[in-house]
């Protein structure tokens, strides 16, 4: 038996009077007296079958017993509909049933599989089998796929090779927490998933594979967010004898490419390149959205001296211009001074100053600031009539911070943050070290293998807190899509950093023995860069979370509802792997 000659989104108007077979779900049915119509659903569309009490009435009272999500196939032949639904590409036709064969029943499903579902998230979730049969997360994964295929396409197209590194390996120095492994044969012993596959690409490197990707899985066990899933998928490349011009052109051209195939957007200019400390200083963010302007001001020399308390004990006074935002109401103002008071973001208050249509100023601080004063307020703004200036004062990175939030927030009411807007850029120069006064000690911002610009070397010895990494980031409309570094690859200057992380001679062997030995038989000089499959797949889509972009995600608390896991073991299963379930 032919299970089916066509799928239930392919026939049209052109097919009218062809025999058909096509299978697939019930997706509803409709009796009208004599007739009942079925919407049958497959992963192409659906297509509508029409059974006639008076041709067939045992076939009809078949069909009326049909129920939701019903496994069917149906013979019959493709005619021209009398009621045309032109919004559906199959609206045209339906297809007069002369056999009816019900290939597995259902059970009534929890909620309707249509794109507009009153499944909540959760139950969504638990079937999510069932919720993939709606369209709008059925064609998020489709577009997943066609991403993939064009990313595959064009980096095999320019020579890179796909290589599949393991899963199971030894921690790597990401910053996130490792998900671990517990090694039955070698008891006490585990392993860890990779949170990426950053130190096997360069071991790939040296082994001479000049031109690495793989789409790969990565782990980290970290806060989750809409942007941030426990396991996600990285477009992970590397290569060797380049600088940074070299890899940003590379991926610029993936980008580009990517836009061009996906979205058939033709970026013609070079991508910006902004470095870290003017993408903190105009925009408070290491990810800046530029699909508007709206940069933040430094006021605080402006502003200071005239007995404003909030001023006077700040260190640093910030300002941003909404455009044409005068009229703000006193509601709306109060709104936005408890949207920056939110725990999250912290701010202690929010001033204001209307630059009035009219060209009057009236601000929240007149009792402190003549009209003279608020007047070099608004030039430094370059503020025009009708505008509205917002200013919010404290310790400079937490009001950078608030004030980016701010910059978010009116980008939002202002509807100046469009999805179908796309503005990509590369942030370069982030500093190569943090400091943490809580552990009093400098962590690496990227990774211990990042190198520093090289004019900024010296430094090193001198000053680390100043010295630049040779580090990028692609941003997208305020996502961080992609990040990498130039590594290092001379022995001397890894001793250094490694030094100046704190790590000893034998723990720095001891986690990263492996690598420090590689690179002593011929390291090329070499770099790469990682792109957040999800993220790039979700923006596509138009969405800020990644989850309706991966078949089976985690939700956020890091359970799959579906499998109902993580989930306990038996006592054997612990018992064989050496390991005791400590309860507090
Ligand atoms: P990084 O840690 O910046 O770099 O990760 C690269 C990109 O991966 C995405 N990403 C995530 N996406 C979803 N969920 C998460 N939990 C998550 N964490 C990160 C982001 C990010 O830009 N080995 C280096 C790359 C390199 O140096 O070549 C690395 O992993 O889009």
């Amino acid at each position: 038996m032919m299970y089916r000659t066509n799928t239930c989104g392919e026939l049209s108007i052109t097919n009218a009077g062809q025999e058909v077979t096509i299978c697939g779900w019930v997706q509803k049915s409709r009796d009208l007296g004599g007739m009942t119509f079925v919407d049958l659903r497959d992963r192409y569309g659906i297509t509508q079958l029409v059974f006639n009490m008076e041709n067939n009435k045992e076939l009809c009272e078949k069909a009326r017993k049909l129920g939701r999500e019903f496994v069917i196939q149906a013979k019959g032949k493709v005619r021209e509909r009398s009621n045309k639904n032109l919004k559906m590409p199959t609206g045209e036709i339906e297809i007069e049933v002369g056999e009816l064969n019900i290939l597995n029943k259902s059970e009534l499903p929890p909620f309707t599989i249509e794109d507009e579902t009153d499944g909540g998230e959760e139950l969504r979730m638990k079937y999510r089998y069932l919720d993939l049969r709606r369209s709008p997360v059925k064609n998020n994964i489709l577009l997943r796929h066609r991403v993939s295929q064009e990313v595959r396409k064009y980096m095999d197209s320019i020579g890179f090779v796909e290589v599949e590194t393991p899963v199971l390996i030894k921690s790597t120095p990401e910053g996130a927490r490792d998900f671990v492994v517990p090694s039955r044969m070698q008891p006490g012993t585990f392993y860890a998933l990779p949170q990426s596959p950053q130190t096997l690409k360069q071991l790939l490197m040296v082994a001479g594979f000049d031109k690495y990707f793989q789409i790969v899985k990565c782990f980290r066990d970290e806060d989750l967010r809409a942007d941030r899933q426990p396991e996600f998928s990285q477009i992970d490349c590397e290569m060797s004898f380049v600088e940074r011009k070299d890899i940003l052109d590379t991926f610029e051209g993936l980008a580009k490419f990517l836009f061009r195939q996906i979205k058939g957007i033709d970026f013609a200019a070079p991508f910006i390149q902004l470095p870290y400390k003017d993408a903190i200083e105009y925009y408070g963010s290491d990810k800046p959205d530029l699909r508007f302007g709206m940069q933040i001001v430094n006021l605080t020399e402006t502003v200071k001296g005239k007995d404003f308390p909030a001023f006077e004990t700040s260190e640093y006074i910030g300002g941003i211009c909404a455009e044409k935002c005068s009229e703000f109401t006193r509601k709306q103002l109060d709104e936005l001074t408890e949207f920056v008071k939110r725990p999250q973001i912290g701010a202690k208050g929010l001033i204001y100053l209307r630059y009035n249509t009219d060209g009057s100023l009236k601000s929240s601080v007149d009792k402190f600031y003549s009209e003279e004063d608020l007047r070099k307020w608004v030039d430094i703004m370059h503020a025009k009539p009708g505008d509205l200036i917002l200013v919010m004062a404290g310790v400079k990175n937490k009001t950078l911070t608030a004030l980016s939030e701010l910059r978010l927030e009116m980008g939002n009411r202002l509807g100046l943050r469009t999805k179908d807007k796309y503005f990509p850029l590369w942030v370069v120069d982030f500093p190569l070290l943090e400091w943490d006064d809580e552990t009093n000690r400098f962590y690496a911002m990227h990774h211990p293998f990042t190198s520093p610009v090289y004019e900024d070397l010296a430094l090193m010895e001198t000053d680390p807190g100043k010295v630049r990494a040779d580090a990028y980031d692609l941003v997208i409309n305020g996502t961080e899509i992609g990040g990498g570094s130039i590594r290092i690859h001379d022995a001397s200057v890894q001793k250094l950093m490694f030094k100046i992380l704190g790590f000893s001679e034998e723990e720095a062997n001891e986690q990263f023995g492996f690598l420090l030995n590689a690179f002593k038989y011929g390291a090329p000089p070499h770099g790469g860069i990682a792109f957040g499959f999800d993220r790039w797949v979700a923006m596509f889509g138009g969405q800020d979370s990644i989850r309706d972009f991966i078949a089976f995600p985690k939700n956020n608390s890091g359970r799959d509802v579906m499998l109902d896991t993580p989930a306990q073991i038996s006592s054997k299963q612990l018992e064989e792997l050496h390991l005791a379930h400590v309860k507090k």
